[in-house]
């Protein structure tokens, strides 16, 4: 009897911690996977007067017996396509891209949609007004926030994307206001990073760049570009946000996921 008493006891522990584990939880089919990053390639946008991605096809060489071997080269600024910022980028003594710790980078994710507030106005400025809801402070843990501006759908056309003025040369798309930035980094001292589905935290007609020097200074790293072209789930993600550890990076490619269950939960 007392046999049987342990034995389960054993057994209903063993299931349990299995069940737990997070290798069973991502493939248990309860979850969605997100791509939020854009391709590299040719089209990749890169901000004006920065090395685009410049992909140089190597070597690809057939060889007997059905054999393959290639290989290629690439070169490109830090600041391009979907990348990370890093709060060194306009704050000296922060932190460089490959200085970020794991636990800044896989952190819940929190999307605030504004899309249909922005409309496609490329003059368009977030301020505290516009959010008709509290941000989810997600009970003061760590989380990142990105906003969707609902622009990865021009994307694929540069002049667009950019709101390049062909007289000027300026730039016009939307952003996030000095407000905005200070009310994270006042008010949500948990918030670890804060991404963007344009090409810049601040508008395109910035030249000061008030957003990044808030955020930067408060250790918070940026996320530019983001692919955000299909539904995600705006609460109960988690954020992968890893980009390429250049050692003394002010910035680099990032390869962004969200992990989302896909019974949205009403709460943390
Ligand atoms: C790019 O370079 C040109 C020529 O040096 C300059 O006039 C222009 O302001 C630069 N654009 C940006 C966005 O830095
Ligand atoms: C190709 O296959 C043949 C037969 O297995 C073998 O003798 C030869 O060494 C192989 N060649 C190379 C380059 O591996
Ligand atoms: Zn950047």
């Amino acid at each position: 009897m007392l046999f049987h008493v342990v034995l389960f006891g054993l057994f209903s522990t063993y299931v349990h911690a299995d069940d737990c584990k997070l290798n069973n939880v991502l493939f248990n089919g309860n979850y969605d996977f997100f791509d939020l990053a854009h391709e590299f390639d040719k089209h990749t946008i890169y901000w004006p007067n920065v090395t685009a991605f410049d992909f140089t096809k190597k070597i690809g060489i057939s060889g007997e017996n059905n054999t393959w071997y290639a290989a290629n080269e690439f070169e490109a600024g830090e600041h391009g396509g979907t990348h990370m910022d890093a709060p060194y980028h306009f704050y000296k003594p922060g932190k460089f891209v490959g200085e970020l710790p794991l636990e800044s980078l896989i952190v819940p994710l929190i999307i605030v949609d504004i899309s249909s507030r922005v409309n496609g106005d490329p003059n368009f400025v977030l301020y505290k007004q516009h959010l008709d809801y509290m941000l989810n402070n997600n009970d003061g843990k760590p989380c990142m926030i990105i906003f969707k501006f609902g622009w990865s759908q021009f994307y694929t056309d540069r002049k667009k994307y950019l709101g390049v003025n062909e007289r000027d040369g300026t730039l016009n798309f939307p952003g996030l206001s000095q407000e905005i930035a200070e009310w994270i980094t006042t008010s949500y001292k948990n918030v670890v990073g804060v991404g963007v589905d344009v090409a810049s935290l601040d508008p395109g007609s910035s030249t000061v760049f008030p957003v990044h020097q808030q955020l930067m200074a408060a250790g918070l790293f940026g996320m530019e570009n983001v692919k955000l072209d299909t539904h995600v789930p705006e609460y109960g993600c988690t954020g992968i946000a890893l980009p390429m550890k250049i050692a003394k990076g002010t910035g680099g490619p990032l390869r962004l996921v969200a992990i989302c269950p896909k019974q949205t939960p009403t709460k943390f």
